[in-house]
């Protein structure tokens, strides 16, 4: 594995090592054994837009292995006044080991990973959240013992975390139910690809029936970041499609609750489910920081 740009590149194997790793660093952390992987190694974090816990995350587990991250703000930056990508990868592979990158354009991403000569990491775009999505892998393992034959549901926008959530589930083994109004799907290139699982992968626009038998459900704000101005249009267009008790009653048993976070209470989640899962939802906000060391150790050691 060179980098980290979509669930689509990853290989069932590919993410069970790093789910594996995740776990093995986790345990390590909470008992005190110290995991210098990435001795003296400097990670660059660029970020277009706004974030609390893929920035936390990648500077503390950065330091944790040994390493350096250093944060770049794209308003700081010569791109964010119109240096091509091309020119920032190949500048940035001359000082540094590793490149995270939070940004809009899944173009800008992979172009990054093509002219640069370092690894380089997606903390999300439009696209995708491939990081968050190994985090809630192991979340739901590490609740749940396994991840085959278990039935993933996602109710809401079909945006970047719908998009790696499908991926991510199918590859694992799970079941994926997703219910999105209509123009809002997944995209197509995802439709496409869990087209080749038959019946393991479900397209409603029915919350109920996506949540039927769920042993998790996924839910994520209305209004992604960049979409602020379309705000109150989505308020009405997603109205129906929240995560609360009466769904939850489809649900099986011990169903779990996850939300990458952050969440808006009242709208595509109740404040009562919300907490009612809290503990969950928060071990899957602590695994983005096991989830990503293990990331950065695969690609930069
Ligand atoms: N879930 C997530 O990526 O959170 P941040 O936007 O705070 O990084
Ligand atoms: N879909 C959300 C996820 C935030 C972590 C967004 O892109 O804003």
């Amino acid at each position: 594995m060179k980098h980290l740009l979509k669930m689509l590149d990853l290989s069932e194997n590919e993410i069970l090592e790093l789910l594996d790793l995740a776990d093995q660093l986790k345990y390590e952390l909470k008992h005190g054994i110290p995991h210098p992987l990435l001795q003296g190694k400097t990670l660059g974090m660029i970020f277009q837009k706004a974030s609390t816990r893929t920035r936390v995350s990648f500077e503390t587990g950065i330091y944790q292995l040994g390493g350096y991250g250093l944060f770049l703000s794209s308003h700081d930056l010569q791109i964010g006044r119109g240096e091509p990508v091309e020119d920032t990868a190949r500048v940035l592979s001359r000082y540094l080991d590793g490149i995270m990158i939070r940004t809009f354009e899944q173009a800008e991403v992979e172009a990054l990973a093509s002219y640069g000569s370092i690894p380089v990491i997606n903390g999300l775009t439009d696209f995708c959240h491939p990081c968050q999505v190994l985090a809630d892998l192991m979340t739901i393992r590490e609740h749940k013992g396994v991840l085959q034959g278990l039935k993933m549901c996602y109710i809401g926008d079909g945006n970047n975390m719908a998009n790696s959530l499908i991926v991510g589930g199918l590859k694992t083994g799970m079941s994926v139910s997703v219910a999105c109004p209509e123009g809002y799907h997944p995209a197509g290139e995802v439709l496409d690809f869990a087209a080749g699982y038959g019946d393991k992968f479900q397209l409603t626009a029915s919350c109920t029936e996506a949540a039927a038998g769920a042993d998790v459900i996924f839910t994520d704000v209305w209004a992604s970041m960049g979409q602020e101005e379309e705000a109150a249009q989505r308020r009405e267009v997603f109205a129906g499609y929240q995560v609360n008790d009466q769904l939850l009653a489809a649900a099986a048993p011990e169903c779990m609750v996850q939300h990458c976070l952050p969440a808006h209470r009242g709208e595509e989640i109740t404040a009562q489910v919300f907490e009612a899962h809290a503990q969950e939802i928060f071990d899957e906000a602590e695994n983005r920081l096991h989830a990503q060391k293990a990331v950065m150790a695969t690609v930069m050691r």
